[in-house]
């Protein structure tokens, strides 16, 4: 009897392990075709020529690879790349290039020895390549000379670079980046900011990472420092603007450092881009990639700024596993860009940019529905389309930006510190996480367990019943002045000290109420229509759709002709196309803006011609 009762628990105490060890190092991606866990690359050489004709990277990439399992294939991911030949010790191998899918590409399977420590593959990107946008002189801020950038995240590396494209594994790599001689090529490593190229840069990162961090850009740059590892790039009619309005970079690192210890990457630069750039920012190490559609001229967008920078730790030195687990990325994020706002500016400012999120993320949650299991901060993502959709979700509900908040920051602040020590350049899992957290501090702190429910927050749908219940002072006297505008709409707000915010959370208010009369009486008093800050011109433009109000349309149409910011174009686009009355002149609109866009933002938009 006791035997058998031994056979029964001998399997049981066998699995009792920590989740660390279920997975083995590499956990399986269902977004990637590799097969890290018995062949893992470990660096990479990059050489590539851009092609500005041709719209074209041409060369090749020497992946240094370690077998683990004696495995005779090493399985990479590619999309529309062109491959000429695979090389190993210089003598070419016969590889198979398999029938691509729509979304993962194709993958490229290379016959391999237990010895094989060196593999190079030959070959050059197609002009329509996801990851790359290239162009015209007249999309940018110059007009001279063309442009060139890459955005990788989440599975788009692999249309530029044969790899395997998966969070799960980090590399070192040097690049070396052969271009027009009169533009400057810069990528996410540390950089000299004096290299004069004359044509050929070298770059050469010495931090692993994993493939979507992976980011090049060449255009007609130039760079202003704040101090020895800060500064801002970009084209030389553009950069005293970005300077002034990026001012706080340096007390933004200090802040963060303060927060979760020294910044791991050497140096910290924005990039700032031509706005046809489909998201905000980009994370890239070293070099965050950022939309022009930030700089105001009264610095009231660079939250943005603490965002990317925060994922320096939250993203970049601690990595998403998959991307099921890309809350791991973004919800920390999006709370410690709060925390590093609040340092800077002040309790009462970052309340205010808390609620406009939060807000933000309650009016996400009721377009989606409640029960969407799209809504849960841990995705199931059966088909990365999501990624590329990229719901808001993930980000707004970061357990941490609310759930244990203000009542023990205390506590979560000190185990993020330790938590970030602890896995600096490795990557996470969900379980690992909650793991880690139950060990490290719901455990010994009852009350919390208590008051946040982390799985309902983890696993449930729709809004936790723990979301806190945010209060800005600020936004009480724009609802006042709102109310006092619908009832009355000659009643103006007396906007002194108002910031972007300010105006946001007063047209939001309104918006449900507006009708073309007010529309008239607020275009007149404050001409939103003429307005240069986009994010007012976004909400004010979804307004005049709203009512109809025409006088908006040849800006907005001129809006939608240079801004390819997808969370702008994208519900603009998205309105107008389901009124019967707009949809014939949106769809012209969209016809002649699409060539402009990068593919990312195509790809959401065509979705809404197409009714998806
Ligand atoms: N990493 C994201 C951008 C991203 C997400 C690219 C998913 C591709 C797939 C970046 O850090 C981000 O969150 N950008 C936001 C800005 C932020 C302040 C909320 C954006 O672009 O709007
Ligand atoms: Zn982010």
């Amino acid at each position: 009897m006791k035997n058998i009762l031994f056979l029964i628990l001998i399997p049981f105490t066998m699995f009792a392990k920590k989740p660390e060890d279920e997975r083995g190092i590499y956990v399986k991606d269902q977004h990637s075709y590799s097969n890290p866990a018995e062949i893992v690359v470990q660096h990479l050489d990059l050489s590539l020529k851009a092609d500005f004709s041709t719209k074209k990277l041409v060369g090749f990439v020497t992946l240094q690879v370690k077998n683990l399992t004696n495995a005779d294939t090493l399985r990479l991911d590619t999309y529309n790349l062109k491959i000429e030949s695979v090389k190993i010790n210089d003598a070419p191998v016969t590889f198979i290039l398999k029938p691509a899918d729509e979304i993962l590409g194709s993958e490229l399977a290379i016959p391999i020895t237990a010895n094989t420590k060196e593999v190079t593959i030959y070959y050059e990107t197609s002009p329509d390549a996801q990851a790359l946008q290239w162009l015209n002189p007249e999309q940018t801020a110059g007009k001279k000379h063309p442009f060139l950038y890459t955005q990788s995240e989440a599975i788009l590396a692999r249309s530029w670079i044969p790899l395997q494209d998966t969070p799960g594994i980090k590399f070192t790599w040097t690049a070396t980046i052969h271009c027009p001689k009169e533009l400057m090529a810069l990528m996410s490593c540390p950089q000299n900011p004096k290299q004069i190229g004359n044509g050929t840069y070298s770059f050469k990162m010495p931090f692993a990472v994993p493939s979507y961090l992976m980011a090049l850009s060449i255009g007609d740059l130039a760079y202003k420092a704040y101090d020895n590892r800060s500064g801002i790039y970009a084209e030389p009619v553009m950069l005293a603007k970005a300077f002034h309005e990026f001012t706080d970079l340096p007390a933004m690192i200090s802040s963060a450092e303060q927060l979760y210890g020294k910044y791991p990457w050497l140096q910290y630069d924005v990039l700032v881009l031509p706005p046809s750039f489909p998201f905000g920012g980009m994370e890239n190490p070293c070099l965050t990639f950022a939309t022009p559609t930030i700089i105001t001229g009264d610095r009231s967008l660079v939250s943005l700024i603490a965002h990317e920078l925060a994922h320096s730790w939250s993203g970049n030195l601690v990595t998403n596993a998959t991307w099921n687990d890309f809350w791991l990325n973004e919800g920390f994020t999006v709370y410690f860009e709060s925390r590093i706002m609040e340092k800077i500016y002040g309790k009462d400012y970052a309340d205010m940019l808390n609620l406009l999120s939060q807000n933000e993320l309650k009016h996400t949650v009721a377009e989606m529905g409640v029960n969407n299991p799209d809504t849960k901060l841990f995705l199931t993502l059966k088909v990365v389309i999501l990624m590329m959709a990229w719901v808001i979700l993930p980000m707004k509900k970061g357990v941490f930006s609310d759930g244990i908040r203000r009542s023990s920051r205390r506590y979560v602040g000190c185990i993020f510190k330790k938590y970030f020590e602890e896995h600096r350049f490795q990557t996470m899992t969900t379980k690992e996480f909650l793991h880690y957290l139950e060990v490290n501090l719901l455990q010994e702190n009852p009350l919390i367990k208590q008051k946040v429910n982390v799985d309902e927050w983890v696993y449930g749908t729709g809004l936790p019943k723990s979301l806190p219940v945010i209060k800005s002072k600020y936004f009480d006297q724009v609802e006042k002045a709102a109310a006092a505008f619908i009832k009355q709409p000659t009643v103006m707000p007396d906007t002194a000290g108002w910031t972007t915010h300010h105006y946001l959370h007063f047209l939001r208010t309104i918006a449900p109420e507006m009708t073309y009369e007010k529309a008239v009486a607020l275009d007149n008093h404050f001409h939103f229509t003429q307005i240069q800050n986009s994010e007012i011109a976004f909400d004010w433009f979804m307004i005049a759709f709203a009512c109809h109000y025409k006088p908006a349309y040849k800006a907005l149409e001129n809006f939608l002709n240079t801004v390819g910011r997808r969370k702008f174009i994208a519900p603009l686009y998205r309105k107008a196309a389901a009124d019967a009355t707009l949809r014939p002149w949106i769809e012209q609109i969209y016809k002649s803006a699409r060539p402009g866009y990068h593919a990312v933002a195509v790809k959401t938009i065509d979705e809404i011609f197409e009714g998806k």
